[in-house]
């Protein structure tokens, strides 16, 4: 085929991942691995990347845990999971200590799947926590406590908890931070991108060195990549420069499924299974998966 032009590429590169990746399992990792999906700036993927890579590893035949933990809700409005003010939720696992075990809802269209809902309820959280004793290890006790849990009543382990974020560095975040092992950046490929990482890197080094010393960024993730433009180029090869062990081969490109599987109640996973933007997001989680047990790498900051 010639694949001279942009378009003919893409097909072309979207024909392989086809084939590549049909019906292909992932590997299960060694332990549950948490990762927290961060990223102070708003609308640069964040959720599309949780709900996603999360379909794409469930699919995949790993057990898959979304936990949304943005007052937003988004991820769990893409996941098909009820989240209306009053939902038992994050917010009542967070500020009433309930069990995640009570909370957890199965994802709409995938198996091996689950969501934790987020309403809006969770937006006067951050004020909330302030007051509360453990007010940064709340989401972690909450997920240590579900895992043994899982344990206990002989339920299969989940390979993947995925916790999305807000668009901001508070206490909903810090919880995040505090919870996971690993933090996945997703950075969208446009001018101002690097803006603010060395703040959000900042951030993740304070928490590892003062409340969870396993923390680290085990992998960034470009987003909204439009290869036409020498200015994707030009942030994709900055940010592989900076981070060469993190950053994903894989990117994500402008997908207008992607944006579009939401409104569905779906990830693009399910709602276009074919499309650049749901092959994409499979490679990416693969790639995420095969990477041997996640490299523990500093956090420049
Ligand atoms: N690859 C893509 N192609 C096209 N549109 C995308 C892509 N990824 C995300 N979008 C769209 O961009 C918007 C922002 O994406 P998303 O909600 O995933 O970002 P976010 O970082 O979670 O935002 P927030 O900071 O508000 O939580 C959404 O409307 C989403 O549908
Ligand atoms: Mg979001």
């Amino acid at each position: 085929m010639d694949e001279t032009t942009p378009l003919a590429a893409q097909i072309a590169a979207d024909a392989r991942r086809r084939i590549d990746l049909a019906g292909r399992r992932f590997p299960r990792p060694p332990h549950t691995r948490v990762l927290t999906i961060a990223n102070q700036k708003g609308g640069v993927g964040k959720t599309s990347t949780a709900v996603n890579m999360a379909a794409a590893l469930a699919q995949a035949g790993l057990n898959v845990l979304v936990i949304d933990n943005d007052p937003q809700g988004n991820a769990s409005t893409a996941l098909g999971v009820e989240h209306h003010s009053g939902t038992p939720s994050i917010y009542e696992v967070l500020v009433e200590d309930a069990p995640l075990a009570e909370v957890v809802q199965p994802a709409a269209q995938v198996p091996r799947l689950w969501c934790v809902p987020a309403t809006i309820d969770l937006s006067g959280a951050e004020i909330e926590l302030v007051s509360l004793v453990a007010r940064e290890n709340r989401l972690r006790n909450a997920v240590d406590a579900y895992l043994e849990h899982q344990v206990r009543v002989g339920d299969e382990r989940l390979d993947y908890v995925i916790v999305d974020c807000p668009p901001s560095l508070g206490l909903l975040t810090v919880n995040a931070f505090v919870a996971a092992r690993e933090v996945l950046i997703p950075i969208q490929c446009e001018y101002y991108a690097l803006e603010g990482l060395s703040q959000l890197l900042k951030n993740v080094q304070l928490i590892k060195n003062h409340l969870n010393p396993q923390l680290h960024v085990s992998t960034i993730l470009l987003t909204m990549y439009d290869s036409r433009t020498n200015l994707a180029h030009q942030v994709a090869e900055e940010v592989r420069e900076h981070f060469p062990g993190q950053t994903l081969r894989t990117t994500i490109p402008r997908s207008v499924r992607i944006s579009e599987a939401p409104s569905y109640g779906q990830t693009v996973m399910t709602y276009d299974p074919g499309s650049s933007g749901a092959l994409a997001y499979l490679a990416a989680a693969r790639e995420m998966a095969e990477r041997a047990v996640a490299r523990v790498t500093e956090t420049e900051g």
